[in-house]
């Protein structure tokens, strides 16, 4: 079984230092073969908030692939974010926006949805729609085929249908035909699970993840993650949705998703 863990919007500078706790400790215990963080990892894109996220990252117990949120760009500094939007984050991640995780059950590609010129709105071009669907198409049969970015492909409450990403429509069509199983994203601090794309029955899914830390959770949504589970060899696919609690965090929600080639039994 390949495990995956999703941690989005964090925003360190606002986290809960007892919730940290608690998600270590459920790290530690569901031990994934990789950790998908999508996006907004910290408040203000401060260098002390990225230090808080990397002393994080740094206890976490597998490799964290990254994208850059909106809250990751300077909002103030106008200098900043004109001249050198990313380098508090690279400082952390590296110099890859759009980097790459691969095993031989799992492909996560990461996307770049962030614009220093929008304010808070993400985009996709048609280059990075390309790129990702020549990648996809490169993938192994046995792979769970992700791709992450930060703002959702995909509303389920009328009120997000302004936080969409633009280019959505072009890009999840794209993907899908190429063959997506999961498109993670974040941003709105509201964990859910829809199909999208192409084909009937839709077999590629939009995973959303709440705020995993930060006390600037939505409603009465509690902090959450998701952890996906992937059998390779029959192409079953579970996402469970972790909610904190006064024990911790435990499982809230339980979704099998159905993907494309996966085996009857
Ligand atoms: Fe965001």
């Amino acid at each position: 079984m390949t495990r995956v863990l999703q941690i989005s919007d964090p925003h360190f500078g606002t986290e809960t230092a007892d919730v940290v706790d608690a998600l270590l400790a459920f790290a530690r215990d569901c031990a994934p073969q990789a950790i998908v963080l999508s996006g907004d990892v910290t408040q203000r894109a401060r260098r002390g908030q990225f230090a808080a996220a990397q002393a994080f990252l740094e206890r976490l117990p597998a490799p964290v692939i990254a994208v850059p949120g909106n809250h990751d760009i300077p909002l103030f500094n106008l200098w900043a974010r004109w001249r050198h939007p990313y380098r508090n984050y690279r400082r952390v991640f590296g110099d890859s926006l759009e980097p790459e995780l691969e095993t031989p059950e799992l492909l996560v590609i990461g996307v770049n949805s962030t614009r220093p010129a929008r304010h808070k709105d993400g985009q996709i071009d048609e280059e990075q729609v390309q790129r990702v669907a020549e990648r996809l198409t490169r993938a192994h049969a046995r792979q769970l085929r992700i791709v992450m970015l930060h703002h959702p492909v995909r509303a389920w409450l009328e009120d997000d249908r302004e936080n969409v990403v633009h280019g959505r429509q072009a890009a999840v069509a794209a993907w899908s035909a190429a063959g997506a199983d999961l498109v993670l994203g974040g941003h709105i601090h509201l964990p859910y699970i829809l199909p999208i794309g192409v084909g009937d029955p839709q077999r590629t899914w939009a995973v959303q993840a709440g705020t995993a830390v930060s006390h600037r959770v939505r409603g009465d949504v509690p902090n959450s993650v998701n952890l996906i589970t992937y059998d390779a060899s029959t192409r079953h696919c579970v996402v469970e949705r972790w909610d904190h609690g006064a024990e911790g965090f435990g499982c809230f929600q339980r979704t099998a998703v159905a993907l494309m080639g996966a085996h009857e039994s």
